[in-house]
């Protein structure tokens, strides 16, 4: 990680939802090749946050600019040159249930790269198979696949345009431990292979402290505390940040 080189800077973002606040006045930086854990209860606008940087939602007021660029102001075409830099799953995102592992992998790769010859598109989905360890599903539907499986081809299908950033929206929800532990794996994989700078956004804190080298937690629409794990969530004096901890730690 470069504790240089910003990668997305983000300074007094503001956007609300009619009378619905939901980010007060964000500060947050991305910095290259830095895996950022994004915590915060249910509704407190992590999504709303990656739709921002990806030009999905505007901004009322405040800056988000990626790669030294305010992403309001990009054009269409510059939008859609940013959206290719940066693999953007959505939470809950599903692959195309009608296509198989290889299909779903080479859809967006045709969409997008007109030039590659039937080789190159093949090479660069095994490639990506091997990367997140499923090269043997590669004729297989997603309904033969596992919950963890689907996660990883999943991974697996952002990753095939080569982004410099890549988003994590709840990467283990709904996965047993063990998977967990193997999509944590993942995430700091794809980091060493392909360089990338990540935010993560989850609720599990095993997650949290396996993958990332800061934590930002959102508390009433803004960062109340980012730091290391460490210095983050064991001595918590702030009530709302130690339930969350606790939880996680002592009652799960
Ligand atoms: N397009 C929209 N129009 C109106 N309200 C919205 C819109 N998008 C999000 N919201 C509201 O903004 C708030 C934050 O939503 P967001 O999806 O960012 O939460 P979140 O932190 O990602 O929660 P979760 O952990 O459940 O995914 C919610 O109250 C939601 O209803
Ligand atoms: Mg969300």
């Amino acid at each position: 990680m470069n504790l240089q080189e910003k990668v997305v800077e983000i300074r007094g973002l503001k956007k609300a939802f009619g009378d619905l606040e939901v980010l007060k006045g964000v500060d947050l930086d991305l910095y290259r090749e830095e895996n950022l854990v994004v915590l915060g209860k249910s509704g407190t606008g992590k999504s709303v946050l990656i739709k921002i940087m990806v030009g999905l939602l505007t901004q009322d007021s405040g800056s988000m600019s990626v790669f030294g660029k305010e992403v309001a102001n990009l054009n269409k075409r510059k939008l859609n040159e940013l959206r290719l830099k940066i693999g953007f799953s959505f939470q809950n995102s599903a692959l195309y249930d009608s296509m198989t592992v290889r299909e779903n992998l080479e859809f967006p790769l045709v969409r997008n790269e007109k030039n590659l010859t039937k080789k190159e598109i093949n090479l660069r989905i095994e490639e990506l198979l091997d990367a997140v360890g499923l090269p043997q599903t590669i004729n297989q539907m997603p309904s033969e696949l596992s919950g963890g499986q689907k996660k990883r081809i999943g991974v697996a299908r952002t990753l095939i345009l080569n982004p410099a950033i890549m988003l994590y929206d709840e990467p283990t929800a709904g996965l047993d431990p063990i998977t967990c532990g193997d999509i944590n794996n993942l995430i700091l994989e794809v980091r060493e292979r392909y360089k990338t700078s990540s935010i993560v956004i989850t609720h599990d804190l095993t997650c949290a402290k396996q993958t990332g080298d800061r934590m930002a937690v959102l508390l009433d629409g803004q960062f109340g505390a980012v730091g290391t794990f460490d210095e983050v969530f064991p001595n918590a004096d702030d009530e709302r940040i130690k339930s969350f901890y606790d939880y996680n730690f002592i009652n799960s």
